[in-house]
């Protein structure tokens, strides 16, 4: 077996705020091997994006804080690092690409000396040599002209165009980790499908791994080699994007690939819905997070919170105590997003 490239164990990151404690991140483990491609897939505020900062060392004290957990990139644990450290590290080893370019790029620098002074900080080359790799990385992401784009400003480029800018900026410094949260949302969906080919064949020509956050799974079926779902800061299946998108085994996976049939009129409209219902995670009951969804919980499911085990196929993992139990063709959505049994319900 290979090293992981980056293992994370037992992360739990959290915010205080004045409603109380938001447990955003509680308890999730994974690890990513070299040039693996990882989807992350979740309702909104399942805590992907918290997961993704906390690697990137970028939660914010005092209100954030990552409580506990370990993230090894390489074997270090980069919760041990300092702000020095890991400021080599963001940008040179580990790149991130956000949804929004316009928050990662300042408006009054222009383009070129913004890539000049990543490369520069992080590779050790001079200012020359650095303008030609910044030069050769506008080609590589398809921006005409790159040489005189340098001089542009990050405004006079399109959304799409600047998200280009983002992933020559990313992988200017050959990164082994890309970690890339909702990278093309901003974008048309004709924008979307170029960008997302073109950082993905990048990637792949340089056998960098990457994270990718996305709500879109047909770039996750595409692209990923294996894939995480999260649901109120934990992650409740992972697997292999074969064993996710063939053979979910978690009820909650099954509502959010839509495979579930809806027992209500507006099932159309509503076929994706139960990935809108955001659960709250502050004050969580102990068990499962899933419960007051879930037509099947038992006495344990509101008194232990499930663990990732083996079920399904060789190495796929779920997080619920009836994993086994259910035959998941059978289950259906109701009108309240409640998991329920088909058969069971008069319609
Ligand atoms: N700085 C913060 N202060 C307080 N709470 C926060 C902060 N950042 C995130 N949270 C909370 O943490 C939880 C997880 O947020 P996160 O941004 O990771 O969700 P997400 O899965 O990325 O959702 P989305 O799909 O909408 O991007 C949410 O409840 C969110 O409100
Ligand atoms: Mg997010």
């Amino acid at each position: 077996m290979t090293e992981p490239l980056l293992s994370v164990d037992n992360l739990r990151t959290y915010f205080s705020t004045e409603e109380g404690i938001v447990r955003a991140v509680d308890g999730i483990s994974f690890d990513l091997a070299p040039g693996e491609r990882r989807g992350v897939v979740g309702e909104s505020g399942s805590g992907k994006s918290v997961t993704a900062m906390s690697i990137m060392g970028l939660i914010e004290p005092p209100a954030g804080e990552i409580v506990t957990g370990e993230i090894l990139f390489r074997g270090q644990n980069l919760l041990s690092l300092g702000e020095d450290e890991m400021q080599d590290i963001r940008g040179g080893q580990i790149a991130m690409i956000f949804q929004d370019p316009m928050t990662a790029l300042n408006p009054v620098y222009t383009v070129g000396d913004q890539l000049v002074e990543t490369i520069v900080l992080h590779q050790d080359v001079s200012k020359t040599e650095a303008r030609e790799i910044a030069i050769q990385a506008l080609d590589d992401v398809q921006i005409p002209n790159a040489k005189e784009k340098l001089f542009d400003y990050p405004h006079q480029f399109s959304g799409g165009m600047r998200q280009r800018v983002m992933i020559a900026m990313g992988l200017s410094c050959n990164p082994e980790l890309l970690i890339a949260d909702e990278p093309t949302t901003a974008l048309d969906v004709t924008t979307q499908a170029q960008i997302m080919d073109l950082m993905l064949q990048l990637a792949d020509d340089r056998g960098t791994a990457v994270l990718l956050i996305t709500h879109d799974l047909g770039v996750v079926a595409g692209f990923c080699d294996t894939v995480q779902v999260m649901y109120a800061g934990g992650i409740v299946e992972a697997g292999t994007a074969d064993d996710i998108f063939y053979n979910p085994q978690h009820p909650y996976t099954w509502g959010l690939l839509g495979s579930m049939a809806r027992l209500d009129a507006v099932q159309q409209d509503r076929l994706h819905s139960i990935a809108g219902t955001p659960p709250s995670v502050i004050d969580l009951p102990p068990g499962c997070r899933f419960r007051p969804r879930c037509a099947f919980a038992t006495d344990i499911c509101g008194r232990i919170l499930p663990q990732l085990r083996e079920a399904g196929n060789e190495g796929q993992t779920v997080a619920c105590h009836h994993a086994d139990e259910m035959d998941l063709k059978t289950l259906a959505v109701d009108s309240s997003d409640r998991i329920v049994k088909q058969d069971e319900v008069v319609s």
